[in-house]
């Protein structure tokens, strides 16, 4: 079997909806320990790789490995036990509170011999302490703020305890502080816990900031990955995004920061 110096990586995958292919030869690894942040244009296939790590979309061709076996065999708690996954966007059963819905992130933790337990109530308070909506316990989340909802969702896949967590677009809908609590949040976790994260993020200078390990996608080829100090150039930019900028040190932390050109048709000119 094919080993993997990493618990998560993609090897050549084909990704596809049907006919419609997405990417093909993507190969990922997401170092062990690591806050990987996955960027890249809307549409470059982001969510389809996300998806196809954590085994809710099955590769056309190559494997996703985890734990140096093919996830596609590996039995689904297993599965659940070791990976989360937070999709970019997640509808809650109707009329279901903000506790039963982080309580279901239990689940997989739960068995013929194993009820919900002490333990269980206290990772669920904590999860809903840590992403700041205890005081909506109580509340249906279908009557939430999309930035609340946001924060429930965390707490959801927070409560999983999962070694690996996956999260696509975690800061989507929040406000800025929001965005920093929610990214501090998982530092902590990826430090204090050594758990690994893998995030995709849409702003460049935050990905920058927090990444360790840093994946640019564009049509579902990998760009560049490593780390964001050598990663994030104008060039890389350039040739990602096709957005003209400057890269300066951020003032606060001297990680990479971007700086649209402002007058980008002469900047694409030169
Ligand atoms: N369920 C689906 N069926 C068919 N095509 C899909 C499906 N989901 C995504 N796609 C297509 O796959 C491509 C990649 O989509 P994906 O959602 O992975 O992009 P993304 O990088 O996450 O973009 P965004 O930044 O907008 O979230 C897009 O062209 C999209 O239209
Ligand atoms: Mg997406």
């Amino acid at each position: 079997m094919a080993q993997s110096e990493s618990r998560l990586a993609g090897r050549e995958l084909t990704l596809a909806y049907e006919k419609r292919v997405i990417a093909e030869g993507l190969s990922v690894d997401i170092p062990d320990h690591s806050f990987t942040v996955v960027v890249g244009p809307n549409a470059c296939g982001k969510s389809t790789l996300l998806r196809a790590l954590s085994r809710t979309l099955k590769p056309t061709a190559g494997q996703v490995l985890l734990d140096g076996q093919s996830i596609a065999t590996l039995p689904a708690k297993q599965v659940a036990r070791t990976l989360g996954l937070l999709p970019q966007s997640s509808i809650a059963p109707d009329g279901i509170t903000v506790a039963e819905l982080v309580s279901r992130g239990r689940y997989p933790h739960q068995g013929v011999l194993r009820q919900w337990s002490a333990e269980d109530e206290r990772v669920v308070a904590g999860a809903m302490a840590d992403t700041g909506v205890a005081d909506l316990a109580e509340r249906p989340v279908d009557e939430l703020s999309g930035g609340q909802r946001q924060r429930v969702w965390i707490a959801m896949a927070l409560a999983q305890q999962t070694p690996l967590l996956l999260l696509d677009e975690p800061t989507t809908y929040l406000d800025i502080a929001h965005q920093v609590e929610v990214l501090d949040l998982c530092a902590r976790l990826h430090r204090e816990q050594g758990r690994t994260l893998v995030a995709v993020l849409h702003d460049l200078n935050q990905a920058a900031r927090y990444a360790t390990h840093l994946i640019a996608l564009r049509d579902g080829r990998l760009v560049a990955a490593g780390a964001p100090q050598d990663v994030v150039t104008a060039e890389l930019v350039e040739e990602v995004f096709r957005l003209p900028c400057r890269v300066i040190p951020d003032p606060e932390t001297g990680t990479p920061l971007v700086v649209p050109a402002a007058n980008r048709r002469a900047a694409a000119r030169s």
